[in-house]
């Protein structure tokens, strides 16, 4: 755990570590303020950077967190030996191309929390409305904001929704993260169990699909953004998949590539 803080890496670790050994289990937790001991590892999480306060987008907080990815960034930018980099901070489309231009790493080690969370909000939203959801599936791509592109052909065809209901789960899953932000402050628990859900696909090297948001190169039509599409995690990192979408998913996505472009051309990084 790296946290600028003082006090607080050691104090978190020592909780945590309390937690691991209820849980029965072997491992060790460390806690630092040095950023440059953090190197050699398998995987890195980023989620430094400030929060949203109710009313605010996920974009209007580019600035204040760009120099902390940035900050972060350099760290890397002598090379990362092998290490997988999941970005979390928002706005994450972002942000995750801004870590990737500044640090250098391969392209397909660094992916940014998107999708995994918002199927999960999508599906917390069809369970609510009474329909049996199981399993986990990519139901999300595009940005992690405003611009999500929902899968409607798939949720149409897995669980039988029709327009209208597909419109309600649509326009409440986009703004799932706000409502919890209204009720209790911050999303916790489910951006919490979205990234240890990308952390085991990593780590297991599983080579199951799921949605992360990955720096496009010209897949669907696509470049020099990151946005959210399937992936196959594994140790290596994030392979990109090419799925069909539908025309109109692929507009939808192309809607969201713009969006991150202009903010990445705002500062700097177009
Ligand atoms: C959320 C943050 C992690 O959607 O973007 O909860």
């Amino acid at each position: 755990l790296y946290e600028i803080v003082p006090g607080l890496p050691a104090g978190e670790a020592l909780d945590l570590q309390n937690a691991a050994e209820a849980l029965g289990l072997n491992v060790q937790v460390k806690g630092t303020g040095n950023l440059s001991l953090l190197h050699g590892l398998d995987v890195v999480i980023v989620t430094a950077g400030f929060g949203r306060t109710p009313g605010m987008s996920r974009m209007d907080l580019l600035n204040k967190n760009l120099p902390i990815i940035e900050g972060i960034a350099r760290e890397y930018a002598g090379g990362d030996g092998g290490t997988v980099f999941i970005i979390v901070t928002n706005p994450v489309d972002v942000l995750t191309y801004v870590f990737w231009r500044r640090s250098g790493v391969e392209r397909h080690r660094v992916a940014g929390l998107s999708g995994v969370l918002d199927s999960s909000r999508l599906k917390t939203i069809m369970r609510s409305r009474g329909i049996r959801v199981s399993g986990l599936s990519s139901l999300v791509l595009g940005e992690h904001g405003e611009n999500m592109v929902i899968l409607r052909n798939r949720i149409r065809e897995e669980y039988g929704l029709n327009d209208t209901e597909l419109d309600t789960v649509q326009s409440e899953t986009v703004k799932a993260a706000a409502e919890i932000i209204s009720m209790k402050g911050a999303t916790v628990h489910g951006p919490g169990a979205s990234i240890a859900r990308m952390v085991k696909a990593v780590l297991s090297d599983s080579r199951e699909i799921l949605p992360a948001s990955a720096v496009l190169n010209g897949e669907y039509g696509i470049r020099n953004v990151c946005l959210g599409v399937p992936v196959e995690p594994g140790r290596n990192g994030f392979r990109i998949v090419q799925e069909k979408l539908g025309e109109n998913e692929e507009s939808l996505l192309r809607k969201a590539a713009e969006n991150v472009s202009k903010a990445l051309e705002q500062i700097g990084y177009g």
